[in-house]
């Protein structure tokens, strides 16, 4: 619902901001306005200005800046809509009036959430009841402790049929009711109304503010549905929930990590174990719903998947699910579980220490993208590389934000080079593998089943099937191999014409060449021709040779190297020679360019740290506010790149 702005100022004027920032920050008065510690970042001296009088808040530290609402939503971890009434409540204020039908539906969610209530109270008590004795056995025996089954209100549905009914009947709700929750079914051809849940531990699950809107059932046996969910009812729309969210929600504010497990126990097992920062969707993939509120929490959620088969494609799933919606800032991450492990087994078998392992390594998306695409693709021809580029391309062409988009691009099109070998050439010798900052590209980790290290690609050199075709040897030899054959073409002209060395010296002596040999051998040329502009063939040779690089011209001048490049013989016309050289160094002058356009691309997407983006975004915030306090915030922000991520030049 909207609220109407008037409404909302006579919220910001009548409560207290300082009133309110001072329950969770220590204010010192310094003359109109109060100081203290920011809440938003760490901080040892204070910079965090509340003004009661222009009612915003502001850190010269961090940037964050906002008003009595924005504070309650960011350090309580509510919606808008909640801290609003939250606050509404404080200053005394009836809530807005809504319309007559939107207040009838409210009145009927309101009185269903009172029926799931009583039922979820009834549960917990046949849990404790004679008849849970089974299902409390069950949750010991699952590693439950008790206090973590009263924190999750668990209970239990017992096989007495109409058991349910009858209790709630008793209390004045009536079957429609229990219908309209999704608690009873009615049968197709009439007769009575069956218990949806019977003979099931019981998992209640709530809205993001807790209250109960359905639940999930587990068999305790062999039951063919392991688990049972509450039918889509008013309150309860699968896609859009999110299990523990309303427990989660504080703990996530605190830590700033969410995690995101594949079910209840896995939650429940890792609340138990230490981490109470923790949901599940129920039992489908992750919606774009879902995404949007793990948003609303933290930046960068982390998934947990299964190190099989199953958890992987889940992952890629949910890499394409939150494409669309990535914002600065604003990414997933994956914790990948040793295969044959969920969170709740990890933590049980293996203790919380374990769990932080796996956390800690957790992947960046555009990681996963990267699995993804390239995950048992063979990429040793120019063919099929250009396949993966444009399946790399068409996802990030997914992505809505402009500056996010940008930064993909960049950082994908640099790993495809250094995955590939394309980088400047040179007469100047490498003196070992380039490194780009952030490192190679890492493989989908095994260390859980090798023990090993986390691999790169090409060096280590894992089984095929749980790595990736490009990390072998073929993918990283094929380019290598064509442009050595390029190189060789091009050398052999060099020598077979040299008044073309001396023609093209400038350039030549820019070029980077891929092997140390090639690099002293062109430097050779260069330096020659230098000498003696009229030097022939077989004086050139004869240096050569000289120079103890007779087995490498040896190399150079035979067929095999002239098939791929007919202007390299020797008996090729000077004019053909003069053309095939031109266009082997035009290759090179667009390979350059595009290789420089890339680099200043990667610089922005390099810059995009999650501390700058940080500022940048609270720049941003404080441009639309209309505030002028942008010098002093410039003066504390040298890590903001001195561009705009929307637009980047
Ligand atoms: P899993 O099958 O991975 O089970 O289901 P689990 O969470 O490890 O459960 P335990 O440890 O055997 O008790 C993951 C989630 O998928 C949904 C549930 O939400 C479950 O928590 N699910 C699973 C269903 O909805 N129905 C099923 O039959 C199975
Ligand atoms: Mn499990």
């Amino acid at each position: 619902m909207a609220f109407p702005p008037e409404f909302l100022d006579e919220i910001r004027a009548r409560v207290a901001l300082a009133g309110v920032v001072g329950r969770r920050v220590k204010l010192t008065r310094r003359g109109r306005e109060h100081v203290g510690l920011c809440p938003f970042h760490n901080e040892k001296t204070p910079s965090f200005t509340v003004s009661d009088d222009k009612g915003f808040f502001h850190c010269f530290g961090c940037g964050e800046h906002g008003d009595v609402i924005s504070f309650v939503t960011r350090t309580e971890g509510l919606s808008f809509p909640e801290a609003v009434e939250r606050l509404a409540g404080e200053a005394g204020l009836p809530m807005p009036r809504e319309t007559p039908g939107a207040r009838a539906a409210a009145h009927r969610r309101a009185g269903l959430i009172e029926v799931l209530e009583a039922v979820t109270v009834w549960f917990e008590a046949q849990l404790e009841a004679r008849s849970g004795e089974a299902a409390r056995a069950y949750l010991t025996g699952r590693g439950l402790r008790p206090e973590t089954v009263i924190a999750f209100r668990l209970g239990f549905a017992p096989d007495r049929r109409g058991a349910l009914r009858e209790a709630m009947h008793a209390k004045g709700i009536d079957d429609d009711q229990l219908a309209e929750a999704g608690l009873i079914k009615r049968p197709e051809g009439g007769g009575s109304p069956r218990d949806y849940f019977f003979d099931r531990v019981i998992f209640p699950i709530t809205d993001r503010r807790g209250r109960v809107i359905a639940f999930g059932g587990r068999a305790m046996g062999d039951s063919p549905a392991k688990y049972l969910n509450s039918p889509e009812t008013p309150l309860f729309h699968k896609g859009h929930v999110l299990y523990n969210l309303a427990r989660a929600r504080q703990a996530a504010h605190d830590t700033s990590e969410l995690i995101v497990a594949e079910g209840y126990m896995d939650v429940i097992g890792l609340a138990q174990a230490g981490f109470p920062a923790a949901v599940a969707p129920l039992g489908t993939a992750l919606t774009e719903e879902q995404i949007a509120e793990l948003w609303r929490l933290t930046n960068e959620p982390i998934l947990c998947l299964d190190g099989d088969e199953a958890g992987r494609r889940a992952g890629y799933r949910a890499a394409l699910r939150a494409l669309p919606a990535l914002r600065p800032g604003n990414s997933l991450r994956f914790a990948i579980l040793p295969a044959g492990d969920d969170p709740d087994s990890l933590v049980r078998t293996q203790g919380s220490t374990a769990m932080r392992a796996v956390l800690d390594e957790a992947r960046p998306l555009s990681d996963v993208l990267w699995l993804m695409a390239t995950e048992g693709r063979r990429l040793d021809t120019p063919e099929r590389q250009a396949g993966l580029i444009a399946a790399l391309d068409e996802q990030v062409r997914m992505i809505a934000d402009e500056a996010v988009r940008k930064a993909y691009r960049e950082a994908i099109n640099g790993r495809v080079r250094d995955e590939f070998g394309y980088g400047p050439w040179g007469f100047v010798a490498r003196s070992g593998p380039r490194q780009r900052a952030g490192g190679r590209g890492k493989r989908w980790p095994d260390r859980h089943r090798r023990g090993a290290g986390t691999g790169r690609f090409g060096r280590d050199r894992g089984p095929r099937s749980a790595g990736l075709a490009v990390s072998g040897l073929g993918a990283r030899q094929a380019p290598g191999l064509l442009r050595r054959r390029q190189e060789q073409v091009l050398l052999a002209a060099l020598v077979n014409h040299p008044t073309l060395i001396a023609e093209n010296a400038e350039e030549l002596a820019h070029i980077e060449l891929g092997s140390p040999d090639f690099c002293d051998f062109g430097r050779a040329l260069v330096d020659l021709a230098a000498r003696d502009q009229d030097l022939d063939t077989e004086a050139l040779n004869r240096h050569l040779c000289v120079q103890g690089f007779s087995g490498l011209l040896r190399g150079l001048l035979q067929s095999d190297v002239y098939v791929h490049g007919r202007f390299a013989r020797p008996d090729a016309s000077p004019d053909e020679a003069r053309n095939g050289v031109q266009d082997v160094l035009e290759g090179y002058r667009r390979r350059q360019a595009a290789l420089e356009a890339e680099e200043a691309g990667r610089h922005l997407a390099e810059a995009m740290t999650d501390e700058a983006l940080a500022r940048l975004e609270a720049k941003q915030r404080l441009i639309r506010q209309g505030e002028n306090r942008l010098d002093e915030l410039d003066a504390q922000s040298e890590a903001v790149p001195e561009v705009s991520p929307r637009d980047p030049s």
